[in-house]
């Protein structure tokens, strides 16, 4: 017989009379006779209601099974009485795969983020964590549904790099070498002894080798892990995580800003329509104005605000903020949260940043102290996607490596693409985690990742 999920069952029109499911035991109670088994595979938030009744054979063995113990169940799918659910299951045969002792930590009782931190390997079996997994999967869908119906073509960009796209030295370091063996060469590390003959190290983005494949492909977009060693132990940051970075040949700064908020409204319009169930669990015990955010998202014109406006408009807010804000300077989750919670109440797009805190690759403007960036800020969470209108020109770009003190040599492919057939390109990356931060409520990024790596945490 063939397994059935319940997400199936639970949806069937019709009663049958044999099926076979596989899933945990979420609670078993028993009463005169019966014994009812609550039981979830994953596949759906819903438990399906299993009757096994005293004429099993292995009755007494039934009445031993305990929460988080895993089994097959073949039976008769029926009308429920039961309210709440459709259909239930009268067990003709219940197997035992595997009987969990005493101490399996997820008894029926609510537990804190924190704790389940802890056991990671075992949260994603809570209604919760359950739930976030699969709207991840669905996101993930969704992201390569939006860029397929556009004809943008999915790439492939490289893990191991040897360039440091941001330039904000927050690499992970590659090597074979044993750090007693690297030699140091006039006071630095050598590495011409090891692997790549050069030193290599995590990528922080995709997006150099993405504008090498939109200024020959067009449209494309990465989707992929990316790495930063940045030590910022916050609620939004993670050292590894996943970012969608669509790279746009013959786009310039406007398309771009209005292609990011069609794909962010796409992405929050598809889950509304399709995960019902699973973000309705996060609108009522995580965030009771999650719906009201995701429409209001889905629904707004996002602002476009140059970043001086910004600071006019932080300078003017009489509200103290933990760090101060002027021209020239980063804005923090702080700033944009009130942006775009307060302030403007919808999402806003800041563009027009200072040179002096963006890197290299970005646009110079013609005032020559901006470029031509965007950062897309949203409600309760701040920055979720951020990008630019690419430096297309050789002269500029060359020197706007020298003036942030990088060295041109790794760079001579990049630069190679501003002599041959050079054109105005655009692109971002948008935080994948920061999506789901946005569509669950949710508001440490350590939740929405299976196993989330942070400085000092690398357990799982
Ligand atoms: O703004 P960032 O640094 O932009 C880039 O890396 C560009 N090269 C992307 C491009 O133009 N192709 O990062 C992009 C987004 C941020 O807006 C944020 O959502 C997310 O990536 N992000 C992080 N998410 C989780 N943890 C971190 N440590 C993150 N750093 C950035
Ligand atoms: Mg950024």
């Amino acid at each position: 017989m063939v397994r059935e999920k319940i997400v199936r069952l639970l949806g069937a029109a019709d009663p049958a009379d044999s099926v076979l499911i596989k899933g945990w035991v979420r609670t078993r109670r028993d009463s005169k006779g019966f014994s009812f088994l609550e039981i979830n595979d994953g596949s759906c938030l819903k438990n399906i209601q299993v009757i096994a009744d005293a004429s099993l054979a292995n009755y007494e063995d039934i009445r031993k099974i305990t929460t988080g113990s895993a089994v097959a169940i073949a039976g008769r799918l029926v009308e429920s009485k039961g309210k709440g659910q459709t259909w239930e299951l009268q067990a003709a045969d219940v197997a035992i795969l595997n009987i969990a002792p005493d101490d399996f930590p997820l008894q029926k009782k609510r537990h804190t983020d924190e704790f389940l931190r802890t056991i990671a390997h075992l949260r994603p079996r809570t209604n919760k964590y359950g739930a976030v997994f699969r709207i991840r999967s669905e996101l993930s869908f969704a992201v390569h549904k939006f860029f397929r119906d556009r004809d943008f073509r999915y790439i492939h960009t490289p893990i191991i790099t040897g360039s440091d796209c941001e330039g904000a030295g927050e690499l992970f370091r590659l090597t074979t070498l044993s750090p007693d063996q690297v030699p140091v060469t006039a006071g630095r590390a050598d590495y011409s002894g090891d692997f790549f003959g050069t030193e290599a190290n995590l990528t922080v983005s995709g997006q150099l080798s993405a504008e090498m494949l939109a200024l020959s492909l067009g449209d494309v977009y990465t989707f992929g892990p990316t790495f930063r060693a940045e030590n910022s132990n916050t609620a939004r940051h993670v050292a590894e995580f996943w970012m969608v970075e669509p790279e746009m040949a013959f786009c310039d700064l406007a398309g771009n800003m209005q292609f990011g908020e069609e794909l962010i409204k796409f992405l929050v319009t598809w889950l509304i329509d399709n995960c019902p169930e699973d973000l309705n669990l996060f609108a009522k015990f995580v965030d009771t104005s999650l719906m009201a955010t995701l429409d209001n998202v889905a629904a707004s014109d996002f602002v476009r605000l140059p970043y001086a406006e910004a600071i006019d408009i932080l300078g003017a807010s009489g509200k103290k903020f933990d760090y101060e804000v002027s021209f020239g300077k980063d804005l923090q989750s702080e700033h944009e949260r009130y942006l775009s919670e307060a302030h403007f109440k919808k999402p806003v797009i800041l563009y027009d940043y200072p040179k002096t805190i963006k890197p290299f690759y970005m646009r110079l403007n013609e005032d020559d102290r901006t470029v031509a960036a965007m950062d897309v800020l949203v409600p309760r969470i701040g920055e979720i996607i951020g990008g630019s209108q690419r430096e297309e020109r050789l002269d500029v770009l060359e020197e706007r490596i020298e003036e942030t003190g990088m060295s041109k040599d790794p760079y001579w492919w990049y630069l190679d693409a501003r002599r041959f057939g050079s054109v105005e390109h655009s692109g971002f990356g948008m935080g994948f985690e920061r999506v789901l931060m946005l569509v669950t409520g949710i508001t440490n990024i350590r939740d929405v990742i299976p196993f989330p790596r942070t400085p000092g945490s690398i357990e799982f």
